[in-house]
Formats: C-alpha cells, structure tokens, sequence
C-alpha cells in the first residue's frame, strides 16, 4: 500500500499543528472559513483540530466535520483513552473521518517528557490505536519525535500500530533534525524492515527549524511515503511545518523528477494562502516562494526585458497557476462595485455579501483619501476586514496629539459592545498614548511582544500596516489593520488583538466551568 502508486495523500494540518503556532489563534468562524477553502483547494485530509484540548477545540473539529464535503476529517488524539474518545465524539458527523493518535517514541522525550519506560510506551501505541479502531477504520498513529528515535524501537512499534489497525503511519520529524538524505533513507529502511508495511499508507511531518521541511517532506516519498502533512504558508509551531503550497508547486512543476500526482487544485492557492495569513494575522514574508509578494514580481531591468521577450527567461512557473492575475489594474475613486468584484477575484479573494459590502465601503474612503489603489492597499484592507469580522470592539474615533512641544495626549472612543465609551490619556509618544487610553476601557496585563509597521506600498499616501503581539498568560495573540493613518492603524491594530484576548479569556473561563460541572 505504501510506495505501490504515486498518488500523494495531502494532509493539512493548518487547523491544528498551524492554529498551535504562538498567536496565530483562529476563531471558529475563521476555522470554518479556512476549512472550507482547504476542501476547495482538494486537500485529502483536513486535521481540523485536538478536541480533548479545550471545548473551543472540540467544537470547532465537530461543526468541521459537519461541513467538510470532500475531504476526510481528522482529530488529533493523544495516546490515553479520553483523548481518544473526545476525538471520535469529534468527528462523528463527518463523512470521511480519521482519528491520529500519537506518542513519543526518542529517548529523550520517553525519559523526561512521559516518564515513562519504552515497554509501557510500546504499550500504550496497542491499546490507543485499537481503542481508536472503534469509533473509525481510518487511524492514523505517530511516533512523536520519530526522526530521532533508535531504528529498532521505531521499528517495533510502527509493527505493533498496524497489526492494531493503524492505516497510515506517520514518522514526524517534530524537531525539524533531520535532513533530505537522512529521511529518505529511514523511510525507506522502515518499510523495508517492518514486516506488514504494505498494510499502511507511510507519511512524513516535517518542521522547518532548519529551513528543510519541504526538502525533507519531498525527500520522504523518494523514501516511499505516500503522505505528506502540511501547512498553507507554512504556518506551524516554532518555524513551523512544510508548506503546502512548496510542496505541491515542487511536484507539479519538478514532476520530472518528482513524478507523483495530487489532487490540488493549484489556481486556489493564492487565496488559501491570503486568507489563513489574514485569520491568523501572520503576514506571509515578501520573497516566500509560490504566495510572497515578490514571489512573481520582476524589478531588474535585465529580468524585465527578458521577461517581455519570453516569461520563461525568469518565470518556471506561471503566476496564473497558483491564482495570481496577471495584469495590474489600477483602482480609483471611480471604481464601481462591479470592477472592484473583479479586482477580488483577481486577487483570490471570495467575501460574502456582508463582507464584500463593507470591503467595499471601507475602498471608497480610502479612495477619497488616496489617488492610486494598488492591490496591495485592496489586500491590506480586505485582510482587516476579515481579521476584524468578529471583533465585538471597534475603533470608532481618535485625536491625537504629537509633536515637539507637550505631552503627547491621546483621545480614543471605542464602540464597545455597542456602546460608545471615549478616554483620554498621555504617553511617552503618540502610540504610547493611545495605547493608554484604549488600556483604560479594556484592562488587561498583557504584555505588549511585538510592534510592527510597515507601508503597504509607496508613496507618502501609503497605508501603514501594523502588527501587535500580545501575551498574557499563555496566551499568545496577534492584531493586524491598514490605514492611511498610521496612528489610527496601531489604534486598530492593538484593539483587534485585545479582541482576540477576551476570547481567549472567556473560552478559558467557559472550560474551567464545564470542567468543573463534569
Ligand atoms: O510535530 C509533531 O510531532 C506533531 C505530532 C502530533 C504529529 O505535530
Ligand atoms: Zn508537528
């Protein structure tokens, strides 16, 4: 089963391994949003979620799988019964569901992270994947840590997984260790040595510590995988997990060397890509291949006229195929909502009416404001509006005062719920004051991680981007708006954050209740 066929099982994994990266949280509506699209673009398995990890958890991977129409549904499983039991009651209502059960199978995680003998892990791999086997067939287990674990040991459990009834057999590189020839070669003695691997579909999981995870994934199924599990954007803990869009465009566009097939479809990347990056509120770097920016962008003279002569003097792929327009029309003020329709579907961008509606609005005033609308002013501030669609408070108006001579005073009214609430305060700066008023009407202890602006394009009349990072406890989260004004783009920025805080907050009140009812 395993090397037999060159189909390649996508796994996607930005719901979960992704959702876990610090601060890149998603509400359910996001999680829904971006679970819709993952089945559009064709991905074979959605990992949606860890339900036993809080309630928010479970119920985002339930109604997942309520919607899912096309791909299997998945839920993350540690290797005791609840965790396992919590994931089937998970995924019970979708169509095609699986259960991925893991447990640390290295020395160093066997000995201080579970404590635990390598006999009681061994197991352990029995009882969670037969325990799985009854909410579904399809079980996927993991040796946690798995590239760095001893080869025998690695080995015998993989053997016991499947005769459990384990489908697929996942090897996670979770430290991100490993290096192309090194996994290519473990897969590849793996399933020559365990006995029953034909029973199993084998899959890499690659972090990218090192910057290898794609060359490590692709490396993998030179090895004989037949799964590869990844992230739009790359979107992972620490450095993240292989990208899913590299992933795919090397085997399409390398199917020469890579002769394998998915069931992507390549032209609905772009906007994966544009919306987990605005739910998550991580940008996406400027030279990230297949989705930055840049990623198809020629400023050289010498690329430019080589490029009018024949695209393919500097283009391997073309920008059509991941879901970049081609041309560049330039918006203005006399744009009407058909053009501006057109301009979003250009981009990736696909808003419901309401969306769309306000994107639109929120394009004429910035119109009024600025001569020339670049795609990337559209990006930006389509970006917020998703990121700011389940905001309950929202920057309503500010003043501010700064300059060389005086405090610098900040005045901010916020639509808080509904109701309108205005403060005033001082700062060392114009961002500090604001910062302070805002802390005024939304008290918190937050701790303010990373401040970030950067112009949306050129031009003095440029939008200002701007990031907030905040912790508080162990939570981590990230707000991120546009505007014309700076000031009022930090204002925004810091607002959306502490929105996503409060959610935080209430889920975690919202499960120590229920924790305390059960
Ligand atoms: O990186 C890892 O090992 C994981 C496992 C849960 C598969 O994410
Ligand atoms: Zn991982």
């Amino acid at each position: 089963m395993s090397s037999m066929n060159n189909d390649i099982v996508i796994f996607d994994t930005t719901l979960r391994d992704g959702e876990q990266s610090p601060g890149a949280s998603m509400t359910l509506e996001e999680k829904l949003q971006v679970a819709k699209v993952l089945d559009e673009l064709g991905v074979d398995v959605i990992e949606a979620g860890f339900p036993i990890a809080s309630n928010g958890d479970f119920e985002a991977v339930s109604e997942i799988a309520k919607v899912v129409k096309n791909a299997t549904v998945c839920g993350l499983a540690r290797a005791g019964s609840k965790d396992i039991d919590r994931a089937g009651e998970a995924i019970k209502h979708a169509e095609k569901r699986r259960i991925h059960t893991f447990i640390s199978t290295s020395p160093v995680h066997m000995k201080y992270k579970l404590q635990m003998e390598p006999d009681r892990v061994y197991e352990k791999v029995i009882e969670s994947v037969t325990r799985a086997r009854n909410w579904t067939d399809d079980v996927e287990w993991s040796a946690e840590d798995g590239t760095r674990t001893e080869f025998d040991f690695l080995c015998k459990c993989v053997e016991a997984a499947i005769n459990a009834g384990a489908t697929t057999i996942n090897i996670p590189d979770t430290v991100g260790y490993t290096t192309p020839l090194e996994i290519a070669d473990l897969f590849k003695r793996v399933i020559e040595t365990v006995p029953n691997s034909d029973k199993a579909i084998f899959s890499a999981h690659c972090h990218n510590d090192l910057g290898m995870a794609v060359a490590n994934s692709l490396a993998a199924v030179r090895g004989g995988a037949r799964q590869i599990e990844c992230t739009i954007n790359g979107l992972g803990e620490r450095a993240g997990n292989a990208a899913l869009e590299e992933v795919i465009m090397a085997i399409r566009t390398r199917n020469d060397v890579f002769a394998y097939n998915t069931g992507i479809n390549t032209k609905l990347l772009t906007r994966a890509s544009k919306l987990v990056s605005a739910v998550s509120a991580f940008p996406v770097q400027y030279n990230k291949a297949i989705v930055g920016k840049n990623a198809f962008a020629h400023e050289s003279g010498i690329h430019q006229d080589g490029m009018l002569k024949n695209a393919e003097t500097y283009e391997i792929m073309k920008p059509e195929d991941v879901g970049v327009g081609g041309t560049d029309l330039v918006m203005g003020k006399h744009s009407g909502r058909h053009a501006f329709k057109q301009k979003l579907d250009q981009l990736g961008y696909n808003l419901g009416e309401n969306a769309f509606q306000d994107a639109f609005n929120r394009f004429k005033d910035l119109a009024d404001k600025k001569k020339n609308i670049f795609d990337e002013d559209i990006e930006a501030l389509v970006d917020d509006e998703v990121g700011a669609a389940s905001d309950k408070i929202k920057v309503i108006a500010m003043t501010v005062i700064a300059g060389t001579s005086g405090v610098q005073k900040a005045i901010v009214t916020l639509d808080m719920n509904g109701t309108h609430v205005t403060k005033e305060a001082t700062g060392d700066g114009p961002v500090d004051a604001i910062f302070n008023a805002i802390k005024q009407m939304i008290p918190h202890k937050a701790r303010l991680m990373l401040y970030q602006v950067s112009a949306v394009t050129a031009g003095t009349d440029a939008q200002a981007e701007v990031s907030c990072r905040l912790r508080e406890g162990d939570h981590t989260v990230t707000g991120r708006s546009a505007d014309t004004d700076t000031m009022v783009s930090s204002a925004k920025a810091y607002v959306s954050a502490l929105n996503k805080l409060i959610v935080r907050r209430e889920k975690e009140v919202h499960n120590a209740q229920t924790s305390a009812a059960e």
